[in-house]
């Protein structure tokens, strides 16, 4: 059985609204928790592989050329050493951040600095370390070019509407304002690593992705092998963030020399590695142009910025996404220019365009609230299009200002400080800002399988199947609460089995699209199902009522296990995406709201308490939802005062590729997080009605933060992050 729906109308199935296991939306603990904390869930580099050999990586020590030669005798004499490998297939690069492409071919230069030219194999970790310090080579450099606002441009999007130049100079108020935002490491707290066996020409590959559908064809097409041949197991992943949506160096180099060596091989990349040779988000410069009417109303806005990557790479950090629609004004302009730069390449970070362009837009709106005189809510709401400013299209559904009325009453906005500087404690400032939410929603073609049998005790149960990940989001638990709550089986019932490529393609873990997508695959699977067992009662689905194993129609009600009759009743679900995606402006909103203190004398600041109030469709599990805005704001407050990629300007290479100098915050940054989830239900975005809601709560936590500093000090920081040679 397979059960396929398009998203060509809006969904009406509201099998889910009508709770009767009472599992979906409630706050369940994830299934995998107690694996993940008592060290059984098993991790890329926790296989322990009989026979396997270390790989351990040689960084390219210069920015831009060719390698002309490379000792490789003198360390394979070394001992303990097995191989010295040079194999073009990862010398190449591979792309990132675009993980249904395969890596770019035809790259044997080196790029960057820090790009891997070399996998040293080894008896032991430490025997492979010690071989690629010691790999001596030589090379011709040639010209690299390392500073973003001198580096050759290619243009990206370039959109117009109207005359904004004129739109500027008619204004009643007007910003212009250019910010900049510093690069970014995705920071997933497990480093990249692969580890590769053979058997014959078929490939297992144990590895820390995000999309294992994709990654196992990238796999393939970096090898020159089949799909068919190539097998990912990625049960548990210790966070993505995007760095782990395409496969990096080390899978590629994990299965080439586990080939050469005819035995398994793992390659784990150190912190810095993981810094250097996986990817970036690229820095940002963006000018931000807001015309206002005297009623606050916008008449024009302009977003253009400047961002990075290397050449030929066809990512590039899509800053202007949500300014698209988010606000009205008749002109408009928003463009992207891309500098073509020797640094590592530049991929998707956590949520690629929203996460650094929400924030400067909500900057720039609050400097527009305080030229009017406006509340920053009130003028948020005076400029709540009715239908996409560009395209016209409806939206399929906005909870914006729902979200800053939710945040603003539990917040205590009315009692905030309203004139910057004005509210000290001792030493400190005292100041307050919000800012709104937005990202962009979309699903991605997803399928799952769900059967029901008998186990071993002979008790019913229900085991999803899919390639699909969990990378620390709750996928375990939200997948085993859809098909408890549509089998009527407790969550104790209902097995998980993730990452596994074997399995039908789910959607993987990027773009905030895989509850959503994945979901909706165990939803139709399930689906298929209760008919099965309504064709087994002859009764209709309307009639048919699921709970604890039992099945009750009428006055019919039989044991779940009694209706199987000893057989295994399976079905696959599949979600494509249709004519949904482009009849209706799809995202997810919110809003912050944030007390900061500012030290007077040191310029320090402390986010004293945040909160954030979110609307993304129905909530699947309160718990996770919750848990994956905390980590969005988290990283807002990360972004806003901590969180730099700092390039030397002599080579490009990263200075602070570690996580003692790459400050991500720490406990003692990050307060008492409120978040509140509104009732939202989306019939546009998916059969189950969800939107997105992993990176929401990251698309402009960051601006509300600033904004706060601006309140408590009367100085307005542009330049991310806010730190305190900046405000004192
Ligand atoms: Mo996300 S940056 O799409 O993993």
């Amino acid at each position: 059985m397979n059960k396929t729906v398009t998203m060509d109308a809006p969904a009406t199935e509201r099998r889910l609204d009508d709770m009767v296991q009472g599992l979906v939306g409630k706050p369940l603990d994830r299934p995998d928790g107690p694996r993940k904390v008592t060290g059984t869930a098993t991790y890329a580099h926790e296989w322990n592989l009989a026979g396997r050999a270390y790989g351990v990586f040689v960084p390219a020590p210069f920015a831009r050329g060719t390698i002309t030669s490379l000792d490789t005798e003198a360390v394979e004499a070394m001992d303990g050493v097995l191989r010295v490998i040079t194999d073009a297939r990862f010398l190449r690069n591979p792309a990132q951040g675009t993980a249904n492409e395969a890596p770019i071919q035809g790259w044997d230069d080196v790029h960057y600095m820090g790009q891997p030219v070399a996998l040293v194999v080894a008896e032991s970790f430490e025997a492979a370390r010690h071989g690629a310090q010691n790999l001596s080579m030589t090379w011709e450099a040639r010209d690299a070019t390392l500073d973003p606002d001198t580096a050759p441009t290619d243009a990206g999007e370039d959109f117009a509407q109207g005359d904004l130049d004129a739109a500027m100079k008619n204004a009643h108020a007007s910003v212009d304002a250019t910010y900049r935002t510093p690069g970014h490491n995705s920071a997933a707290m497990e480093p990249h690593c692969s580890a590769a066996v053979w058997h014959g020409d078929e490939l297992t590959l144990y590895g820390s992705y995000q999309m294992v559908n994709f990654n196992v064809n990238e796999l393939a097409d970096a090898l020159g092998i089949d799909a068919e041949k190539v097998h990912m197991r990625v049960p548990y992943v210790g966070g993505g963030f995007g760095s782990k949506l395409g496969i990096a160096p080390e899978a590629v180099a994990a299965a080439i020399a586990a080939k050469e060596l005819d035995r398994p091989v793992v390659v784990a990349l150190s912190r810095p590695q993981v810094f250097e040779a996986t990817m970036r988000r690229s820095e940002t410069r963006q000018r931000l142009r807001l015309a206002a009417d005297a009623d606050g109303r916008l008449t024009g806005i302009g977003h253009e910025a400047l961002v990075s990557n290397l050449t030929g790479e066809e990512f590039s950090e899509p800053v202007t996404q949500s300014t698209h629609f988010l606000y009205a004004g008749k002109h408009r302009k928003l463009a992207i220019d891309i500098a073509r730069l020797n640094r590592t390449c530049a991929g998707s970070v956590r949520a690629p365009g929203e996460a650094v362009g929400m924030p400067t837009l909500e900057n720039a709106m609050d400097e527009l609230a305080e030229k009017l005189g406006i509340d920053p809510i009130e003028l948020r709401k005076r400029n709540l299009p009715d239908c996409h400013p560009e395209s016209g299209l409806p939206y399929s559904s906005r909870k914006y200002a729902e979200a800053m009325d939710a945040g603003a009453k539990a917040f205590g906005w009315d009692q905030r400080n309203r004139t910057p500087g004005a509210r000290r404690e001792g030493e400190w400032l005292i100041g307050h800002g919000m800012a709104g939410a937005s990202r962009v929603n979309m699903i991605g073609p997803a399928s799952a399988r769900v059967t029901l049998d008998l186990d071993d005790a002979g008790q019913l149960r229900a085991t999803v199947e899919t390639d699909m990940t969990d990378i620390g989001t709750g996928t375990y638990a939200i997948l085993s609460q859809i098909a408890g709550e549509m089998l009527g089986l407790p969550m104790d019932r209902v097995t998980a089995r993730l990452g596994n490529s074997d399995h039908p393609s789910g959607s993987g873990s990027g773009g905030s699209i895989g509850a959503s997508s994945t979901g909706s695959a165990v939803f139709l699977a399930c689906e298929d199902l209760r008919a099965a067992i309504c064709a087994r009662l002859g009764c209709d689905e309307g009639e048919l009522t699921l709970k604890d194993g039992t099945a009750t129609a009428g006055n019919v009600r039989r044991a779940l296990g009694d209706i199987l009759d000893g057989e295994a009743l399976s079905a696959t679900g599949t979600v494509q995406p249709g004519d949904t995606a482009s009849d209706v402006s799809q995202a997810s909103y919110g809003a912050y709201f944030c007390e900061v203190a500012v030290n007077a004398v040191t310029g320090e600041t402390r986010v004293r308490r945040m909160t954030g109030a979110f609307g993304a469709g129905r909530i699947l599990n309160a718990k996770t939802a919750t848990s994956q805005c905390y980590g969005g704001m988290t990283w807002g407050i990360g972004m806003a005062l901590t969180e730099e990629l700092i390039h030397d300007a002599r080579d490009g290479h990263i200075v602070n590729a570690d996580l003692a100098e790459y400050h991500v915050p720490v406990n003692l940054d990050v307060p008492q997080l409120d978040v509140i989830l509104l009732d939202e239900r989306d019939d546009w975005a998916c059969p189950i009605q969800t939107k997105g809601i992993g990176e929401l709560g990251f698309c402009g936590a960051a601006g509300a933060v600033l904004n706060a500093i601006y309140n408590a000090t009367g100085v307005r920081v542009r330049h991310y992050p806010a730190t305190l040679d900046k405000i004192i």
